[in-house]
C-alpha cells in the first residue's frame, strides 16, 4: 500500500447560483449537482487517479448515500477494508454554492465522520504499518488526528497535516510531529493570527510556524500558487492559468496529487509542480472527484512523462 487516508468523505449537493439569496428571500439558482466529496476521500481519490495504492479509514451512515460512496472509492481502486458503517447516522453531507467566478461556500454536516475514533486508526494497523505516507484533514475528530500522527511517528511513516476546515483547537505539538503541514492562506491566517494578503505576509506567517518547530509548511494559494517554506527557505511555485469554473475540491486536488508524487520520487519540488497542474486542470470542470483529470491529462498538460 502507497497512501493511507485516515479522514472523512461526504456527499456533496453542489448548487451553481448567480447570487446567494438574502435573508427572507428566495432565488433561482440555473443548476444543481451532486456528487461525492469529502476533503478526505477527494485526496484518496486524487492520489488513486495517479496510480498510487489507497487505503482510506473512514466511517460512513446507514443512509441511502453509503454504499455509494463506498461503491465509488471501490471503483477508484480505493482499499475500503476499513471504511465502516455506522448504525442510526447519516453520512456526511455538504451544501456547496457555486457562484459565477467559480469561488465556492462550503457547508457541512459531518454525520458518521464524527464516530471516526482513535481506535479505528489501531484497528487499520496491520494495514497502516504497510504504507509509505499517511494524510490527514481536519474532518475529523482532533483526537483522531493525534493517534494517526503518533501511529506515523512510532511506525516511521511520513505524515501530511491538510488543516481544513481550520480550527484554533489544533494543538501544535502534534503539527509539528508531521513532515508536511499544508494551509491554505485562509487556513494559515486562522492558525496564526497573521495577515495574509501579500506574498512576504504569507511568507512571515509560514515562517512563525517553522519556527514554533513545524517541518515543512506548503500554502496553497489557488491563482496566485504555491509556497513551500522549510528552515531559512522559502521557494514559488506558481500556477498554471486556466479558465476556472469551479475550484470546489481543488484544495485537495493539490494534496492527494501530491502525496502520489512524494511516495513516488521523494521529490517535493517535482511533487509541488505536478499537483500544481492536478489542481489547476481541476477547476477547469464541474464537480469534485469528477473534475479530477486523468495521470495522462496531467503529464500531457505538463508535457512530461514522471
Ligand atoms: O474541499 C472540498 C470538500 O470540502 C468538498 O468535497 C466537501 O465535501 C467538503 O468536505
Amino acid at each position: 500500500m502507497d497512501i493511507a487516508v485516515i479522514g472523512s468523505n461526504m456527499v456533496d449537493l453542489i448548487s451553481y447560483i448567480d447570487k446567494m439569496p438574502r435573508e427572507g428571500e428566495t432565488l433561482e439558482a440555473p443548476d444543481f449537482e451532486i456528487g461525492c466529496g469529502g476533503k478526505g476521500a477527494n485526496q484518496a481519490v486524487a492520489a488513486a487517479k495517479m496510480g498510487s495504492k489507497v487505503m482510506m479509514v473512514t466511517k460512513v451512515g446507514d443512509d441511502l448515500f453509503a454504499d455509494n460512496t463506498i461503491k465509488n472509492l471501490e471503483g477508484y481502486g480505493i482499499d475500503t477494508e476499513f471504511t465502516n458503517k455506522v448504525l442510526g447516522t447519516s453520512s456526511g453531507v455538504a451544501p456547496i454554492f457555486v457562484d459565477p467566478e467559480s469561488k465556492n461556500r462550503i457547508l457541512i454536516i459531518k454525520g458518521a465522520n464524527q464516530y471516526l475514533i482513535p481506535e479505528d486508526v489501531d484497528r487499520a494497523a496491520e494495514k497502516l504499518k504497510k504504507c509509505a505516507l499517511i494524510v490527514l484533514q481536519l474532518e475529523i475528530p482532533l483526537e483522531t488526528i493525534y493517534r494517526a500522527i503518533e501511529f506515523g511517528n512510532e511506525h516511521g511513516i511520513p505524515v501530511i497535516l491538510n488543516p481544513a476546515p481550520a480550527t484554533k483547537d489544533l494543538d501544535f505539538s502534534y503539527v509539528c510531529k508531521c513532515d508536511f503541514f499544508i494551509p491554505n492562506e485562509t487556513e494559515l491566517e486562522i492558525l496564526t493570527g497573521m495577515p495574509v494578503e501579500t506574498e512576504e505576509q504569507i511568507k512571515t506567517a509560514a515562517i512563525t510556524l517553522i519556527d514554533k518547530g513545524v517541518k515543512d509548511v506548503i500554502v496553497t494559494m489557488g491563482s496566485r500558487g504555491v509556497m513551500w517554506v522549510t528552515k531559512g527557505e522559502a521557494h514559488m511555485v506558481d500556477s498554471y492559468k486556466v479558465d476556472a469554473i469551479d475550484t470546489t475540491g481543488a484544495g485537495d486536488a493539490f494534496i492527494g496529487c501530491f502525496a502520489h508524487y512524494f511516495v513516488q520520487n521523494n521529490d517535493v519540488l517535482l511533487a509541488i509542480k505536478m499537483a500544481t497542474a492536478f489542481a489547476a486542470l481541476s477547476v477547469t470542470k464541474r464537480g469534485t472527484q469528477s473534475s479530477y483529470p486523468s495521470i495522462d491529462e496531467v503529464e500531457n498538460f505538463m508535457n512530461v512523462r514522471v
